[in-house]
């Protein structure tokens, strides 16, 4: 799902994001383990506010286990509880009930010292578009999605999905825009696959993801297109990888286009291992 994000629709976004808050007691604000900051919503602070709050990095089956766990402790640090999963394959989906039962403990010990029920703690899911939230709203419903408002005249009403006894979900996530003014952000975004029908350059896209691995996983990038030397000059990296991989043309030249775009299908699809683009040191957050 492409979604082309102006003003008006990030106002309308942000206002039923809004609505809905005021709904729940807790967010889970779902990023890509990836990009943890980069797949942030930028306004996402001010948005929730003083709204419990638990970060969940979805696709930790993509990212570096390393920086995963530095990234779960950064987080902490600034005091936001944060767990990695699958949704997917559904692993760390007890783990999440678990952190928001923590995290509101104190909410929910003044209720009970008040002499009130324990009730199902209610959540919503935010997150950018792609990061995984439908995948993980069907995961924890476990197909159990209550069906209405297909009928013509019946307005949809919210759903509340039942995670157990313990946890209530809204049945919609809350669908907020991606960065867009810095364009490294961009690049990470559209390398991970966050953004598909990209507008940036998929040759300057593949030239950011081999810049990127030659800093960070030069291993990985000599393996997988085994290069001795990572040569500094591009043409020549791009004519070794198209060689290498076949992308060539009838003439025998390197076809660019095609070697961009091994390039950015080997990086989303693990061929390249399980890499992480946002690294908790480079960011002042
Ligand atoms: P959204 O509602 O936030 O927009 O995201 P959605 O659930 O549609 O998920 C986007 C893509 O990410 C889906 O792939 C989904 O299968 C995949 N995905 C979600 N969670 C995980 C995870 O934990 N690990 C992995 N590896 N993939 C995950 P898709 O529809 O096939 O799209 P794509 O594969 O073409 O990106």
């Amino acid at each position: 799902m492409t979604i082309q994000w102006f003003p008006g629709h990030m106002a309308k976004a942000r206002r039923e994001v809004t609505e809905k808050l005021k709904l729940v007691d807790i967010i889970f604000e779902l990023v890509d383990a990836r990009i943890p900051i980069s797949s942030r919503n930028p306004m996402m602070d001010q948005i929730v506010q003083q709204k419990p709050r638990l970060v969940l990095l979805n696709k930790e089956d993509m990212a570096d286990p390393e920086l995963t766990k530095a990234w779960i402790a950064y987080f902490e640090e600034r005091g936001i509880k944060a767990i990695s999963l699958n949704a997917q394959e559904g692993n760390g989906l007890h783990a999440i009930v678990k952190a928001a039962k923590e995290i509101l403990k104190p909410k929910w010990d003044r209720m009970k010292a008040k002499g009130m029920n324990p009730r199902a703690i209610r959540a919503m899911i935010i997150g950018i578009p792609n990061v995984g939230k439908s995948t993980l709203i069907n995961r924890l419903a476990k197909k159990n999605i209550a069906k209405t408002g297909n009928t013509p005249g019946v307005t949809k009403a919210q759903q509340w999905i039942k995670v157990g006894k313990e946890l209530e979900l809204l049945d919609t996530p809350g669908i907020l825009w991606p960065k867009f003014e810095d364009q490294e952000v961009g690049y990470k975004l559209a390398v991970t696959g966050a953004i598909k029908d990209t507008i940036i350059n998929l040759q300057d896209i593949s030239v950011y993801a081999l810049r990127y691995l030659e800093k960070n996983y030069p291993k990985v990038l000599k393996e997988r297109y085994g290069l001795d030397e990572i040569p500094s000059d591009l043409v020549q990296l791009f004519d070794h990888i198209g060689m290498k991989r076949g992308s060539i043309r009838p003439g025998g030249e390197v076809d660019y286009d095609k070697t961009a775009e091994l390039i950015i299908r080997d990086v989303r699809s693990v061929k390249l291992g399980r890499l992480t683009f946002d690294h908790p040191k480079d960011t002042n957050q």
